[in-house]
C-alpha cells in the first residue's frame, strides 16, 4: 500500500498529509511518542501543581496557564509574601504580535492562575499592575496576607484546561450559560464580552477569521514567525518543553498517529494545514464565538486583565465541559498593519462587526461542545522561570 492510499483508507485529508510531509519510519513511533502522548518531564508540570503549600506553589498554577504559542513568556520573582512577575521579552513573537499584544494577554492569563492558587493556599492575594514605571518589563505584583483558604471550581479546573482545537457538535451554548460567563468581569477594569452566538453573526466573524489567516500566510514574517513555535519531533518537544505539538491540534486519533510517523512538516504545507483546519473545523464548528473588548488595546494594564478574564472564562467553559480555542488571526492582522504603517482593513471591519461604540477588540475565542477532550501541552517547570 503506497502511503498515499493509505492515509486515503485511514481518511486522512490532503491537508493533513501536507503537514505530516513525506515518508514513513516505524522509529518515529516511538521517537515522537505516538504511543504515550502527554507524557515525559515537559508534563509533568500538569500533575505536579498542587504539591508545594507556599507562595512558591502557586507560580506552579501560574505556568499552566493559557499563552500565546505556548512561548511562556514569564519569569517570577518569589518571596514568602510576595510573587513578582515579569515578562520574558525573548519569548515575544515577533511580527507575529507586532505590538505585543497576546504577550502581555497571556501574562493576564497566568497572573489569574497566580491569585487563584494563592487564595487556595490561604495567601489572599493583593494584586497591582505595572508596579514600576521604570521598568516595563515588571507586569505586577501579587502581595499576600494570611487569610482562609477559599478553593474554587475555577481553582480546582486549572489542570483540565487545554485549548480544543478539534471539531465541536452542533449542540448550541446556551444563552444562559453565556451569560453566566459575563459575570466573570469582577474586580477587573474596563473589559467586556462581546458574545456572537446567531447563524449571521457566527458566519461574518468566521469568514474575518479565514481571510485574516490568508493575510498571515501571505505575509512571510507572519508565517515564519508561527513556524517557529511549532514542534514536530517529540525530541524538540523533551529538549524546549514549549511551543505547538501535534498532539494539540485536536486530531482524531488515527490521523494524529499517521501525522507523527511522516517526517515533519514544511512552512508552506503547515500553513495550508492551519488554513484548511481553520475553515473545515475551527471556524465550521464554532457554537459561538467570544471577543474580549476594551476600550484601548493597546494597553498594557486592559491587556493584564483582559488576559485574567479570558483565563477565567477558560476555566469556566472547562468547569461546564465546554471547549474554548483562543482565535486571534483578526487582531494580528490589525496589530501588523499598524507596524507597518498599511491601511488597516481588519480595524475597521472588527469594530463594525463589534457594533458597540467605543469598545474594540482584544482578543477572539470560540466556544462549542467539543468532540474529542483537549490534550496536553508541553510547559517549563517553575525552576526554569523562577529567579
Ligand atoms: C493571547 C493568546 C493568544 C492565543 N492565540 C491563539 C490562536 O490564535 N490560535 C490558537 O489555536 N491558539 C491560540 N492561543 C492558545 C495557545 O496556543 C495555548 O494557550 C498554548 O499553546 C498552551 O496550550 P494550552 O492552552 O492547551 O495549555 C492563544 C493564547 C493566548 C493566551
Amino acid at each position: 500500500m503506497t502511503r498515499r492510499t493509505m492515509l486515503h483508507h485511514i481518511g486522512v485529508g490532503a491537508a493533513t498529509v501536507v503537514v505530516a510531509g513525506v515518508g514513513a519510519g516505524s522509529y518515529r513511533v516511538f521517537d515522537n511518542g505516538v504511543l504515550d502522548a502527554g507524557h515525559g518531564t515537559a508534563y509533568d508540570p500538569w500533575t505536579n501543581w498542587r504539591d508545594d503549600a507556599t507562595s512558591l506553589g502557586t507560580v506552579a498554577a501560574a505556568i499552566l496557564a493559557a499563552n500565546p504559542h505556548n512561548t511562556q513568556p514569564w519569569t517570577f520573582h518569589v518571596t514568602d509574601d510576595r510573587v513578582e512577575l515579569f515578562t520574558d521579552p525573548a519569548r515575544r513573537t515577533g511580527a507575529l504580535d507586532a505590538l505585543d499584544r497576546e504577550h502581555h494577554v497571556g501574562l493576564g492569563c497566568a497572573l489569574q492562575n497566580l491569585v487563584l492558587a494563592a487564595a487556595a493556599r490561604g495567601l489572599q492575594p493583593s494584586v497591582t499592575l505595572l508596579p514600576d514605571a521604570s521598568d516595563p518589563t515588571h507586569v505586577a505584583t501579587v502581595s499576600f496576607a494570611e487569610a482562609p483558604m477559599v478553593v474554587s471550581d475555577l481553582h480546582d479546573a486549572i489542570d483540565r484546561r487545554h485549548s480544543n482545537r478539534g471539531p465541536y457538535t452542533d449542540e448550541i451554548v446556551a444563552a444562559d450559560v453565556l451569560a453566566t460567563f459575563d459575570s466573570l468581569v469582577a474586580g477587573l477594569d474596563g473589559v467586556g464580552i462581546r458574545w456572537f452566538a446567531t447563524p449571521a453573526e457566527r458566519a461574518g466573524l468566521g469568514a474575518m477569521i479565514i481571510e485574516a489567516t490568508r493575510a498571515i500566510i501571505d505575509d512571510e514574517e507572519q508565517s515564519t514567525e508561527s513556524f517557529a513555535w511549532i514542534r514536530s519531533s517529540r525530541d524538540d518537544t523533551d529538549t524546549q518543553m514549549d511551543g505547538l505539538t501535534l498532539d494539540a491540534q485536536g486530531l482524531s486519533p488515527l490521523v494524529l498517529a499517521a501525522a507523527k510517523i511522516l517526517p515533519a512538516s514544511t512552512r508552506s504545507a503547515g500553513d495550508s494545514f492551519w488554513l484548511d483546519q481553520t475553515r473545515t473545523v475551527h471556524t465550521a464548528t464554532a457554537a459561538a464565538y467570544g471577543i474580549v473588548t476594551v476600550a484601548d488595546p493597546d494597553d498594557r494594564a486592559a491587556q493584564l486583565d483582559g488576559g485574567r478574564l479570558l483565563q477565567r472564562i477558560h476555566l469556566a467553559a472547562t468547569v461546564a465541559g465546554l471547549g474554548l480555542q483562543y482565535m486571534n488571526q483578526i487582531t494580528e492582522r490589525i496589530d501588523r498593519d499598524a507596524q507597518l504603517g498599511n491601511p488597516s482593513t481588519f480595524a475597521a471591519a472588527m469594530d463594525a462587526l463589534i457594533d458597540r461604540p467605543g469598545r474594540h477588540a482584544l482578543s477572539t475565542f470560540r466556544i462549542g461542545h467539543p468532540v474529542r477532550a483537549g490534550r496536553l501541552s508541553p510547559r517549563r517547570p517553575v525552576s526554569k522561570v523562577t529567579r
